[in-house]
C-alpha cells in the first residue's frame, strides 16, 4: 500500500504554488495525496517566517498534531518552507516532533530525506539554489475550484528592504524559463482553468534572455495573454521602483489583462521608506499612481502597509494615512511591524515603537481603509461588469460568485449559469466585503 502524504499550506501565494510542485514530486516518488490528516503517513508543513506571529502559528499547530503521533509511531512530520530555511536544525530540536526540515529550493531531495526519517534519522537540507525554479515540474493542483490557478514565473528577491526576512529564506531572484511558463499555462487553459496569476516576489523585474531576445515582464505578460483570449491574466506583486510604463501600456492594450495592480507602499513617508530601504519617494510612489490612472483608467490599486517601523512618529504616521486616502486603494493588507532576526533593521535600528501604539495606528490605518474601500465599492454600483464565475456563493447555494477584472467579489443570482463561464453582471448594491447584483443580457 502507498504511503499517504497531507501538506498543510501557510503564507503567501508563492507556498502555495510550491506545495503544488511538492505534492508532483511525491507523487511521482510513489506516494499517495490526502485530505484527511488522520489517515497520513508523511504529514508536511508549508509555513511561513515573514512575521512573528505567522511563526508562533505553526508551533501551536504543531502543539495541536501531536496527538496523532502518540497515535501512530510510523507517523512522519516535515517542516518546510520558509521557517524551515529560518530555523534550520533548531526546528528540530526545539520539536522532537519534528522528522524533517526542508528549505524551499531543496523540495526535489524530498523522497530522500523522507526515506532518511523513515530509516529512523532526522533529515535536514536547507540549501539555497541560484538555479533552482522547478521549471520542468508540473505541479499537481490543489485548488478547489479548478477555474484560477497560480503559476511561479521567478523565486527568491534581489531587494533588501530592511524588515523583511523573505531575501533570507527564498535566496537570491532568479527567472523562469518563459517556454516552460507559457507550456504551463497553456496546460491550464486546455484543461478547464480560465484564470492563471503569475507569482514573484517583484515581478517588474523578470528577466529572460534567449539567443535572439531580452524578455522582460511586459513581453512575458503579452505572451500569456495572447493565449486566449477567455484566459484571465493576473500578476503579483509588483514593485514601485520597477513597474514601468511599458508594463501599464501592455496592461491597457489586452483586455484579458486584469485591471488590478497590487502595488505595496509599505509607508506614506519619505523618511520611513528610505529607513526601509525601499528605493522609493512618497512622491515617487504618486507619480506611478497617476501614471496607472492615465494609461489604464479602469485600473483597481491596493497595497500592503506596515505600522510603527523603527523610529516612525505620529507625522510619519499621517502621511502614511493621507497616502491611503489620496490614492484610494481598493484593498489594503495591513501589517504591525514585527522585528524579524538578521535583517538590517534588526542589527541597525531599535524597535522602538511601542507595541500599544503600533496597534493603535494600526486600527486607525484599517478603520480609514474600510472607508476608503466602501466607497470604491459604491462607485460600482449602477455599473455592468464582466464576471468570471468561480462557484457558488458561500452564503447561498442559489448564488453564484465570481470577480470582475479588478479583483472585486461579485454574487448573484444563479439562473442557469455555472463556474468557468463569463457573464455581465448589472451591480445594484454593495456590502463591506462584496457587490450584488444580477447578470444582464447587456
Ligand atoms: N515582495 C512583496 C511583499 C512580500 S511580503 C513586496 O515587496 O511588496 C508581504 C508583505 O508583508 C509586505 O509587503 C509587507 O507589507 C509585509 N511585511 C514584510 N515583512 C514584514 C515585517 N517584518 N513586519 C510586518 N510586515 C511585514
Ligand atoms: Fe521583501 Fe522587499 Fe523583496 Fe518584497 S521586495 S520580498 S518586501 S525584500
Ligand atoms: Fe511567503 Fe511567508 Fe515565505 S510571505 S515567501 S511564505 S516568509
Amino acid at each position: 500500500m502507498s504511503k499517504k502524504v497531507y501538506i498543510e499550506t501557510y503564507g503567501c501565494q508563492m507556498n502555495v504554488a510550491d506545495s503544488e510542485v511538492v505534492m508532483s514530486i511525491l507523487l511521482k516518488a510513489g506516494y499517495e495525496s490526502t485530505d484527511n490528516i488522520n489517515e497520513a503517513g508523511l504529514i508536511l508543513i508549508n509555513t511561513c517566517s515573514i512575521r512573528d506571529n505567522a511563526e508562533q502559528r505553526i508551533w501551536g499547530r504543531l502543539t495541536a498534531i501531536s496527538h496523532l503521533k502518540k497515535r501512530n509511531n510510523e507517523l512522519k512530520i516535515g517542516i518546510i518552507g520558509c521557517m524551515a530555511e529560518r530555523l534550520k536544525e533548531k526546528l528540530i530540536e526545539t520539536d522532537q516532533l519534528v522528522d524533517i526540515v526542508v528549505g524551499p529550493d531543496a523540495y526535489r531531495e524530498l523522497p530522500l530525506l523522507v526515506n532518511e526519517a523513515e530509516a529512523g534519522h532526522k533529515a535536514v537540507n536547507v540549501l539555497l539554489s541560484r538555479e533552482e525554479t522547478y521549471a520542468d515540474i508540473s505541479p499537481v493542483r490543489m485548488d478547489k475550484n479548478g477555474v484560477s490557478s497560480f503559476v511561479s514565473i521567478m523565486r527568491g528577491c534581489n531587494n533588501m528592504c530592511a524588515y523583511c526576512v523573505v531575501p533570507y529564506v527564498r535566496g537570491a531572484e532568479r527567472s523562469r524559463n518563459p517556454g516552460s511558463i507559457v507550456k504551463e499555462t497553456r496546460e491550464l487553459f486546455e484543461k478547464g482553468y480560465r484564470e492563471v496569476t503569475l507569482l514573484g516576489q517583484n515581478v517588474d523585474s523578470y528577466k529572460w534572455t534567449n539567443d535572439n531576445e531580452n524578455i522582460g515582464f511586459a513581453k512575458l505578460l503579452e505572451k500569456i495573454a495572447s493565449i486566449d483570449p477567455l484566459l484571465r491574466v493576473r500578476f503579483s506583486t509588483s514593485h514601485p521602483k520597477d513597474i514601468s510604463d511599458d508594463l501599464l501600456h501592455t496592461i491597457a492594450r489586452h483586455d484579458n489583462i486584469c485591471k488590478h495592480i497590487h502595488l505595496p507602499a509599505q509607508s506614506g513617508s519619505s523618511r520611513i521608506l528610505k529607513l526601509m530601504n525601499r528605493e522609493y519617494t512618497r512622491e515617487w510612489y504618486m507619480d506611478r499612481v497617476d501614471a496607472i490612472r492615465t494609461i489604464v483608467p479602469q485600473c483597481a490599486l491596493s497595497t500592503d502597509m506596515i505600522t510603527g517601523f523603527c523610529t516612525e512618529t505620529e507625522e510619519d504616521h499621517k502621511e502614511s494615512l493621507s497616502l491611503m486616502e489620496w490614492a484610494g486603494f481598493d484593498f489594503a493588507y495591513m501589517f504591525k511591524y514585527s522585528q524579524r532576526p538578521g535583517t538590517k533593521a534588526a542589527r541597525k535600528f531599535k524597535d522602538d515603537v511601542p507595541e500599544t501604539i503600533k496597534s493603535e495606528r494600526l486600527s486607525e490605518m484599517i478603520s480609514l481603509q474600510n472607508k476608503v474601500s466602501a466607497k470604491s465599492k459604491k462607485k460600482d454600483v449602477g455599473k455592468v461588469f464582466e464576471v468570471l464565475i468561480e462557484g457558488s456563493s458561500k452564503r447561498s447555494s442559489e448564488h453564484l460568485s465570481g470577480r470582475t477584472s479588478q479583483n472585486k467579489v461579485v454574487v448573484f443570482p444563479k439562473d442557469d449559469h455555472d463556474k468557468g463561464e463569463y457573464v455581465r453582471v448589472n451591480i445594484e448594491r454593495s456590502t463591506s466585503a462584496t457587490l450584488i447584483g444580477k447578470i444582464t443580457g447587456q
